[in-house]
């Protein structure tokens, strides 16, 4: 039976409505959304146990960077599988975690590497943050213990990464668990005052950033930030001016830059690390003190997060004495079945060029959404990379927009999950001139669906239409 308002739910979905706590929902309305059973996935295709077929346009949640089930990673793991799938990474390695850390640190010229694993993204954000205070606190700096984030930031869900993650809804709840951490104005380009570019924004953000560090900096460990964009707040770009000047602030002030590449990187943003922008051309090149990278880094099979870190970071752990060490652990550490998709992935880099590969289907897909620019119910479409999103206008947006349109988007064979008002498409590496002309036409479609409804259902009209304000 639908839900008010709702889909069918198929066997499967209701015994997982029954079974499972499912992340990011209310289970109250869950039964209105009930969740797809998934049986297959094949390229950008999943299956469900219907027959239907949907287009993951969010790659997953942003980690499945080659599609569904492709074949060179499963090759890979078979491979791992028979051979080792796992060992403690604690007194012992293994080649695919080896080569995996020589390999990433490769991609930074050598400037960072002691790749720590972590186990899921959150859990690197924390590492990141214990490791900048340990590293101060073993340099003779104990005062040097607060966190800088972003407006707008988001880190992860655990308490230490959601004490500098700034989106409301993962984080009102819990405010009185938090550590207090500074947070300062974000770069977001949407904030241009009239007559302002992105890069005004960026600067005045940088503004911002230096007041704080000028007075603060001998109890500041460490910024954490999100390159180009913040994504789980609703995909909001900036210019990498404001990259170049937080590394050059956190150089004058003594205080570690950690850039969150956990859904940036990989590519994500049009190089492999979307802080590569924040160097002009000509110049040599600038990086973070720490990443924490994962997502796309197995391609959507495995869990897997990891923290480069620069040499300056690691040899302050360097001592006789034990506790001087960095002594965090997961038991699944740097799994090595995990390792081997993420060498897969490295590999399908090299091989396919993927990084000009991805500059030639991002314009594919920017032309066949090209009627969203002059489209006035909607603002701010914005595109980097393989990122695509706009902001759907107040006005039209009805009750319970996100909701709407995802599940008119099932009806389009789209799997796509706005955030708030924001529409965006993070899609797998694979886009053809067909698929992107028909992903285009889709998300065109499921739009006018949504917004016309949203006025003549008054289950969906939350406000009387009216025009857009610009
Ligand atoms: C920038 C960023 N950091 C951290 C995380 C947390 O990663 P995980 O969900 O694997 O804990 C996410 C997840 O979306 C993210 O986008």
């Amino acid at each position: 039976m639908p839900g008010a308002g709702g889909m069918s739910a198929t066997s499967l979905s209701r015994r997982s409505l029954a079974a499972v706590w499912h992340p990011c929902t209310q289970m109250q309305r869950a039964a209105s959304v009930p969740p797809l059973g998934i049986v297959r996935g094949e390229g950008p295709w999943l299956f469900d146990d219907a027959g239907q077929r949907y287009f993951d346009t969010s790659s997953s949640w942003w980690v499945n960077l080659f599609g569904h089930a492709d074949a060179r990673i499963n090759a890979a793991l078979k491979d791992q599988l028979d051979t080792l799938p796992h060992v403690m990474l604690a007194g012992c390695t293994h080649a695919p975690a080896v080569e995996l850390a020589e390999r990433l640190s490769a991609l930074t010229g050598g400037v960072l590497g002691h790749c720590f694993f972590a186990s899921d993204g959150a859990s690197a954000v924390e590492i990141a943050l214990k490791m900048s205070f340990h590293h101060w606190l073993n340099r003779g700096r104990p005062a040097k213990r607060e966190f800088v984030c972003l407006r707008q930031g988001y880190h992860g869900e655990t308490l230490g990464a959601l004490a500098v993650t700034d989106v409301a809804v993962f984080r009102d709840a819990y405010d009185p668990l938090l550590m207090r951490s500074h947070q300062v104005m974000s770069p977001d380009a949407r904030q241009a005052l009239p007559g302002e570019s992105a890069t005004d924004v960026a600067l005045r953000a940088a503004a911002a950033l230096e007041a704080l560090l000028a007075e603060r900096h001998e109890h500041i460990a460490a910024l954490i930030l999100e390159p180009l964009v913040q994504g789980a707040t609703g995909m909001a770009m900036h210019d990498p001016a404001y990259l170049r000047a937080a590394r050059a602030l956190c150089d004058e002030y003594e205080v570690l830059l950690i850039a969150d590449e956990i859904a940036v990187g990989c590519g994500r943003t049009g190089t492999f690390f979307a802080f590569e922008q924040a160097t002009l051309p000509g110049q040599s090149l600038i990086w973070p003190d720490l990443v924490c990278l994962s997502k796309g880094i197995s391609g959507g099979y495995l869990p897997l997060y990891l923290v480069l870190s620069q040499g300056r970071v690691y040899e302050a752990f360097l001592d006789d004495d034990v506790a001087r060490g960095f002594l965090h652990s997961h038991s699944y550490t740097g799994n090595a079945l995990a390792c081997r998709a993420a060498l897969a992935v490295l590999d399908r880099f090299e091989q396919d060029d993927v990084l000009a590969r991805n500059r030639e289907r991002a314009k594919l897909l920017t032309k066949a959404l090209e009627p969203l620019q002059t489209d006035a119910r909607i603002e701010h479409f914005r595109q980097i990379g393989m990122i695509w999103a706009f902001d759907v206008r107040e006005p039209f947006l009805g009750a319970r927009f996100a909701e709407r349109f995802h599940l008119a988007g099932r009806e389009r064979e789209l799997l796509i999950r706005p955030i708030g008002r924001t529409v965006y498409l993070m899609p797998p590496y694979v886009l053809t001139g067909e698929l992107s002309a028909w992903l285009a036409g889709r998300l065109l479609a499921t739009l006018d669906d949504v917004l016309s409804q949203a006025f003549t259902d008054p289950d969906h009209a939350d406000r009387p239409p009216e025009p857009p304000t610009a």
